[in-house]
């Protein structure tokens, strides 16, 4: 397994380009199921191991794959399987994207139960609901979804989220681009990446109006085409690397965002005493003397992400008073907490919000986290923390950003990736 070994105190500036965005990524390699004819090519998808896991379910299904240079190419021209077993979705919980184009292409599917997560429970009932919505139906049983048609075609409905569900809203739409009539759906997510899903149905030949809001009207089609698309950029990991110049009080640009997805996000580095100016497709951050505490609360876009509430509590710690963040979307996801106060922060919990209390001295020390961006935190931390912080379990890391140590060292931290054992 590997560490990162982080020797705190260096000031980061300079320029950095974003990677491709992780979570479009997995529903648009998702949605090539729904086609059967052609090559897809898919550009600026990140080479992380998420991707992989996911590309080895597709594998697993039949579709024939290639990666080099940020670019996927996809045929799932030789698709037969419609299994999607327990060993490959445990591993990832964004499995859970292929029930709805196999269901549409197929009129079947078996998809394995995600289990648990780090950070409290996450169902799938939505996403079954929107399933039956239009028209499937479903049995649950020794652990697997069985989803089926009776050799028909899902057939257009009227689907309300009651909760916004990023995935379920995906699986909807993936769904819905075959199903016979038309299908609206309500409290849609209107999250970049599910922009970008419809942007890509779209180029397929899919008829979806109401794109990038929370009211999708999808007009079903019964054959959509194989097309070359580029992926957009990650705002979380772009927001990621903001928030690590900012403990520093360093002055960075990061290339290939748009900034109009990561508004909610660059308001609060305002309201924090960061100057910040946008291009078409860049952002530049400049650091204040000192850090104003600055609550967040995390909701649905386009308010400020989940995704970024880790980071964001990091941040704080270096902040000259109390902050409070609070999660409105996975009310237990703080498990980087215990680990930020072992570095020497002061952040207590009250349900589901963070009380951050500023400006304690952070002092380097092992520390290791169970999820992605709890992970992403506690490199944040490290950057300032006095000597030496080494974050273990990097495979969370590894999950979800590309190169990340290569990309802040190059702004100027002092990172390794050292090999280490659970019990060294
Ligand atoms: C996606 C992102 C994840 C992000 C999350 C919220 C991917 C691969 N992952 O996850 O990084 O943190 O959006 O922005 O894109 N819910 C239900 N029933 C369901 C589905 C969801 O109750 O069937 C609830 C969840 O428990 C949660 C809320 O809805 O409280 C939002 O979850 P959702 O948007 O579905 O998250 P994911 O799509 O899994």
């Amino acid at each position: 397994m590997d560490k990162l070994v982080i020797r705190g105190g260096r000031r980061l500036s300079g320029t950095v380009a974003a990677s491709g965005s992780k979570n479009s990524s997995l529903p648009v390699i998702a949605a090539t199921l729904l086609c059967g004819n052609g090559t897809f090519v898919l550009h600026n998808i990140p080479d992380l191991q998420d991707i992989k896991t996911f590309t080895q379910l597709l594998q697993h299904l039949g579709a024939e794959t290639t990666f080099s240079d940020n670019t996927m190419t996809i045929s799932t021209e030789k698709v037969k399987s419609v299994q999607a077993p327990y060993e490959l979705v445990k591993k990832m919980r964004a499995s859970i994207y292929v029930l709805g184009p196999m269901l549409a292409r197929f009129g079947t599917a078996r998809v394995s139960l995600p289990g648990g997560c780090a950070f409290g429970p996450r169902p799938i009932d939505l996403h079954l609901m929107a399933m039956e919505k239009l028209g499937a139906r479903i049995t649950i049983e020794t652990g697997y979804i069985d989803a089926s048609m009776d050799g028909g075609k899902l057939r257009g409905a009227h689907i309300e989220f009651p909760v916004t569900s990023v995935g379920a809203t995906g699986n909807a739409v993936m769904a819905a681009v075959l199903a016979e009539g038309m299908t609206t759906i309500g409290n849609a997510a209107a999250e970049p990446e599910i922009e970008t899903l419809c942007r890509f149905l779209k180029a397929m030949g899919a008829n979806i109006k109401g794109i990038g809001t929370t009211e999708l009207k999808i007009k079903g089609t019964s054959s959509l085409e194989a097309v070359e698309f580029h992926n957009i950029f990650d705002r979380i990991e772009a927001g990621t690397l903001l928030a690590a110049a900012a403990i520093t009080g360093g002055e960075i640009t990061v290339n290939g965002v748009i900034p109009e997805q990561l508004k909610a996000v660059l308001k609060k580095f305002v309201h924090a005493g960061c100057t910040i100016e946008t291009s078409e497709n860049s952002v530049t951050l400049k650091s204040p003397e000192i850090l104003v505490p600055t609550d967040v609360v995390a909701k649905p876009y386009p308010s400020f992400p989940t995704d970024m509430q880790a980071q964001w509590i990091a941040l704080m710690t270096r902040a000259d008073g109390t902050s409070h963040i609070t999660d409105k979307i996975y009310h237990e996801r703080f498990n980087h907490i215990p680990e930020l106060n072992r570095l020497g922060a002061h952040i207590e919990i009250r349900k589901n919000q963070a009380v951050v209390h500023g400006l304690r001295k952070l002092s380097g020390t092992k520390v290791m986290s169970t999820d992605l961006r709890a992970s992403a935190s506690l490199v944040i931390a490290g950057l300032v923390a006095e000597g030496t912080t080494e974050v273990l379990r990097v495979y969370h890391l590894d999950r979800g950003y590309e190169k990340i140590e290569v990309k802040l060292n190059s702004l100027g931290a002092d990172i390794k990736r050292e090999q280490y054992k659970e019990f060294e």
